[in-house]
């Protein structure tokens, strides 16, 4: 055994660095902590008999293509059906638009691969997710931060930023955002500001990466046009889509929409971290989508996450202390909520007293890439069941109140 194994590393992998937020959730692992942490879609949402008789079935009929190695750029009829999820929110693709990828997370990964050179700027929410800054820092991306409110990222401060970065001599690489019921503050970028962002990537001749793994799961609002079908197809924007959240996540299994130029790139930058995606899954995810089961699949879904978010916000509104600096976003659709507290506050400090009071957040400082947001939490209401979402606030707030006033 080498005395210094570490000293092999790469510069690259020497920058990983252990999430200090991973090491707090371990502590919830708890028996009787209810937890928000998570990001976790709820079990009871899993289609289990429907898959296990597909696959079944699958296996024996064509097991000689579904156990084989696959094309890297996906299945095409997998493909043909993810046209017909595009078409059905005004998105036209054709398959030559489309990677399908080991779901979203590596979507993250390839984008970063393929634009991000050691150094170059990346601009993205304050905050963002988490797993995306993971991803294109593992490239040396350096972060330009930008706020948000409850329309998604102010289009003034990015087109302040932009300006200075230009007059800098620096062009970013891309614009980041969740446009959709964003992780972690739950808020929807409104119809004027994407079309500002589409005019200020335009004029500041960057792109746009759109991760919307919760489009479809929408509760209450209407409607706004995804980035990609505002763009038409002039190749501003790298949208990438999962069934991660309307279908499960197990089968880790997503896709890119983009320019056939940029999804040429992506192909030959996934050649390389696995060959394919499985098409096993492919196969599974086709059969579902053909049977014309995932329409109504994700509607069973919304109905069930829906009763959550309104119970979730009941229950802030009936058991948090009034306090002016205490709020929370109210999110049309998604997983989470974002709560923030006074900025004396300290969530990071005060997770440990939740924890003895079992009950779990992920801390907002997570989802900064360059500092902050200890004054915020995270809060999940995908997971827990309805019961649980009301004793788990009320023991948080329970927590918030002996805080304020200590
Ligand atoms: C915004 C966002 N992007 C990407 C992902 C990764 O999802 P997956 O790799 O399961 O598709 C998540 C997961 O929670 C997410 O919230």
């Amino acid at each position: 055994m080498y005395k210094n194994l570490e000293s092999m590393f790469s510069v690259n992998a020497a920058g990983m660095k252990k999430s200090v937020i991973r090491e707090l959730l371990k502590l919830t692992q708890k028996p009787d902590i209810i937890s928000f942490a998570g990001g976790l879609p709820a079990p009871a949402t899993f289609p289990v008999k429907e898959i296990a008789e597909l696959a079944r079935e699958l296996i024996l009929r064509e097991g000689d293509w579904a156990l084989q190695y696959g094309p890297t750029e996906g299945d095409p009829r997998l493909k043909q059906e993810i046209i017909k999820i595009g078409e059905r929110d005004d998105m036209k693709m054709d398959q030559e638009n489309i990677l399908v990828t080991t779901a979203s997370q590596q979507g993250l990964d390839i984008v970063g691969r393929v634009f991000i050179n050691p150094g170059d700027i990346v601009i993205c929410g304050r905050p963002t997710y988490v797993g995306a800054i993971s991803a294109f820092r593992s490239y040396a991306a350096a972060f330009e931060g930008i706020e948000l409110d409850e329309e998604g990222m102010r289009m003034d401060h990015l087109r302040d930023k932009l300006k200075a970065l230009r007059s800098a001599g620096k062009r970013p690489k891309f614009i980041y955002v969740v446009p959709d019921f964003q992780n972690p503050a739950g808020v929807t970028m409104s119809l004027e500001r994407r079309r500002l962002l589409l005019d200020l990537a335009c004029e500041y001749e960057t792109l746009v990466v759109e991760d919307t793994p919760y489009r479809q799961l929408r509760y209450v609002g209407d409607h706004v046009p995804s980035l990609y079908s505002l763009d038409a197809g002039e190749g501003i924007v790298i949208d990438l889509h999962t069934f991660s959240k309307i279908l499960f996540p197990g089968l880790r299994l997503g896709w890119v929409q983009a320019h056939k130029t940029v999804i040429d790139k992506f192909v030959i930058a996934k050649q390389a971290m696995d060959l394919c995606t499985p098409p096993f899954t492919q196969a599974i995810a086709y059969e579902y989508c053909n049977r014309g089961l995932l329409a109504a699949h994700i509607e069973e879904n919304v109905e069930l996450y829906r009763n959550k978010r309104k119970t979730m916000l009941e229950a802030l509104e009936t058991h948090m202390p009034e306090h002016p600096g205490i709020h929370w976003t109210k999110p049309e659709g998604g997983l989470f909520l974002w709560m923030t507290v006074p900025e004396s506050m300290d969530m990071e400090a005060l997770f440990y007293k939740a924890v003895e009071a079992n009950v779990a957040y992920v801390v907002g400082t997570a989802f900064y890439a360059d500092g902050g947001g200890k004054n915020h939490a995270r809060l999940n209401f995908s997971y827990p069941s309805p019961e649980d979402i009301v004793e788990g606030v009320k023991r948080l707030a329970a927590v918030i109140k002996e805080q304020l006033s200590s």
